[in-house]
């Protein structure tokens, strides 16, 4: 079988720390250990719209392990969403088939969350062989324990909230702040837990504005004037209102007492990876190689039991990864008292 000898790469949707190096790892062994020559593809799909290439080489991978965001640049282009399906009058996944033959790739590497994933499954359906890495600050990837740039959002949300604390205290307010996740509270339950969140508000979970306004009140009666409040933007709340100011709106109206939103927002995706993010985005990059030159296509790498893994891209793109209820890490959380804005049973 004749061996590998050009790949593609691009990111998709939202950024976060460990694309780099993730980029880093898939290419830089392609290039020194297997001579295979690399193609950058700028802003995910749209660039390969678009043939918008960037050669990579192991000077231009040279020290981005430690840079946060995309050398690639980034895109939510969908290019099987229907109410956009042309370009330049031709469907856009026989443009991105086309280019992708033009180009003379072997594989097409697709490093995103759900939407990229779900992408790539639908153009390996067309003959393009694709491998999907996991990267969401979501975590919330069906198939995988782990998604770089996860622990990097939870370490910047931790270090905020643990900052809320002080001025918190010092003001006796209930401070709120609202942290990404739109359906999965990944991100709100473990910087929760690790910033020592008294209240965490899942989407998946959902709370009475009663009982959280009552747990706040019972904790004043024993004097304690401050609460921190965490919750998942993707909460129930008002359409037209951000989480954390209608929580926030919401405790000060039924407890009668001071209380601040803050959205942590874009923050969370920004800056330098975290060490877990770097190495989980190498051993990913790596094993995505080694899927290549074995022409294991139409896969996602996956960690399960902090094993590398893989997992049909089939049984992935139509899936997302939730907090369950009965999550190990809730039931941590409500021993040491957390409330989750339920009636204890
Ligand atoms: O998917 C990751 C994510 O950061 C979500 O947590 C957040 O809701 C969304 O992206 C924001 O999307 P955008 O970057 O397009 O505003």
């Amino acid at each position: 079988m004749d061996r590998i000898k050009k790949i593609g790469i691009l990111t998709a949707g939202g950024d976060c720390p460990g694309l780099n190096a993730a980029i880093r790892a898939v290419c830089k062994p392609a290039i020194l250990q297997h001579g295979i020559e690399v193609v950058g593809i700028a802003s995910g799909f749209l660039g390969l719209l678009e043939k918008d290439y960037i050669p990579l080489t192991e000077d231009r991978l040279s020290g981005i392990l430690t840079l946060g965001g995309t050398i690639l640049g980034t895109s939510r282009e969908k290019p099987f969403r229907k109410k956009s399906f042309l370009f330049n009058e031709i469907e856009k996944p026989q443009v991105i088939k086309n280019n992708y033959e033009e180009l003379g790739l072997d594989c097409l590497v697709c490093i995103g969350g759900n939407g990229t994933q779900k992408t790539a499954y639908k153009l390996s359906q067309l003959g393009i062989n694709v491998i999907g890495l996991p990267k969401t600050i979501d975590n919330d990837i069906w198939g995988t324990e782990a998604c770089f740039g996860f622990d990097s959002a939870v370490g910047i949300a931790t270090d905020a909230i643990d900052r809320l604390h002080t001025t918190a205290n010092s003001h006796r307010r209930v401070m709120v702040i609202e942290v990404m996740g739109h359906k999965a509270g990944w991100i709100a339950l473990h910087s929760g837990i690790a910033g020592g969140g008294d209240i965490i508000l899942l989407p998946e979970i959902d709370y009475r504005e009663e009982i959280i306004a009552d747990f706040i009140l019972k904790r004043a009666e024993r004097n304690i004037g401050s609460t921190i409040v965490v919750v998942a933007e993707g909460i129930r709340k008002p359409s037209k209102m951000s989480a954390g100011t209608y929580i926030s709106n919401v405790i000060s109206g039924l407890c009668k007492m001071e209380s601040r939103g803050t959205v942590l927002g874009y923050i969370q995706r920004g800056g330098t990876p975290s060490a877990y993010d770097r190495i989980i985005a190498t051993r990913y990059g790596t094993a995505a190689l080694d899927l290549i030159i074995n022409r294991e296509f139409g896969k996602m790498v996956a960690l399960k039991n902090d094993q590398v893994t893989t997992i049909d891209l089939e049984q992935v793109e139509s899936k997302l990864r939730l907090v369950t209820p009965d999550h190990k890490l809730i039931k941590s959380a409500k021993s040491v008292g957390t409330c989750f804005g339920q009636k204890e049973r």
